[in-house]
């Protein structure tokens, strides 16, 4: 039989394990985006998982939330304030409404390409739109990637603003999308994404815009016949953190997040960039009619009041400082 001492031993030894293993126990950290598990989001959230719990040995593990099984992006971003969510990879589309410092980003036409944008968003300029979410309980962890979005539709080929004109087309719920829009003579619909399907396949709205990389995640060929190479934005992406959740972690752990995320964007890119390069030839072979060849310059003729508008409310420092780098 036992010792009354071995028992109190062997009580305090299971004790300790116990102890020990609750110091050990990973923490969750729940990440949400819009996209399927094909997409460039989702290849940006595996390289997140894989970062973050090879950097922290462990101590977190990452549990991933596709489709907007979370919600559209405004609601999850409303969820990083309150800490239903711990981390968002969206894009920039409603986060105007949060942070309207990064309204700028969203103006039509402000990008040539992918180098310029991803080198304005590597500079110093992206580094304080990161910091300025700390002032509207968002962190900023990076600067990941979207893509230069192109008009779809379901009623004919677009060349020109002409061929747009009426239009129902679904914006992202972005005040400077909607007026560019309005401006092109369409009527603008704004939506959360995960209502955009069902509103093509019913005919609510007749197109949509969105980057390559988008269209073809999301099978848009099964709702949408046409589609115009307008690259009329440039649309970035943000990994951003919960304060609820980071706030209470040690600077090292914090770290440990922005390095996640900065392999989260880079994977991202090169998705997005490889996705450029032959998500064309893959919409075409499942039937949709590709206008490649666009005249952008109508287009971007036809948004400059997008521009005025947006310097009125919000003046005219942070757009130049991107044109002279850009
Ligand atoms: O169209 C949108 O709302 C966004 O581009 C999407 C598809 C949710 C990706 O960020």
């Amino acid at each position: 039989t036992m010792t009354r001492h071995a028992l109190v031993a062997a009580i305090s030894g299971i004790a300790t394990v116990g102890i020990a293993l609750q110091a050990h126990a990973a923490t969750e950290v729940n990440l949400g985006h819009t996209l399927s598990d094909s997409s460039h989001y989702s290849v940006g959230a595996d390289a997140f998982k894989e970062a973050l719990e090879r950097l922290s040995d462990g101590e977190f593990t990452v549990t991933e939330h596709t489709s907007g099984s979370l919600g559209g992006e405004r609601e999850m971003i409303e969820g990083l304030q309150i800490g239903t969510v711990d981390v968002v990879i969206t894009s920039t589309g409603p986060l105007g409404n949060f942070v309207p410092e990064t309204y700028v980003l969203d103006l039509p036409f402000l990008f040539e390409n992918y180098d310029q944008a991803r080198c304005v968003l590597d500079s110093e300029l992206g580094d304080e739109l990161l910091e300025k979410m700390g002032d509207h309980d968002l962190i900023g962890l990076a600067w990941t990637e979207n893509g230069f979005r192109h008009l779809t539709n379901s009623q004919r080929e677009i060349a020109t603003p002409a061929d747009a004109e009426g239009l129902r087309v679904r914006t992202m719920e972005n005040a400077v999308h909607q007026e560019a829009f309005r401006q092109m003579g369409a009527r603008p619909t704004p939506m959360a994404f995960p209502e955009l399907f069902t509103a093509l396949q019913q005919g609510t709205v007749d197109g949509q815009e969105n980057p390559i990389t988008v269209i073809v995640a999301t099978n848009f060929w099964e709702v949408q016949d046409y589609l115009s190479l307008t690259g009329h934005v440039y649309s970035p992406a943000i990994v951003l953190g919960s304060p609820i959740l980071l706030d209470g972690l040690s600077d090292e752990e914090r770290g440990w997040f922005r390095e996640a995320a900065v392999a989260s964007a880079e994977a991202t890119r090169e998705e997005v960039s490889r996705l450029e390069r032959e998500g064309v030839a893959l919409l075409e072979e499942n039937g949709m009619t590709v206008k490649t060849d666009v005249d952008v310059a109508p287009f971007q003729e036809a948004v400059q009041p997008a521009y005025e508008i947006f310097t009125s409310e919000h003046g005219t420092e942070m757009l130049d400082r991107i044109q002279e780098k850009a």
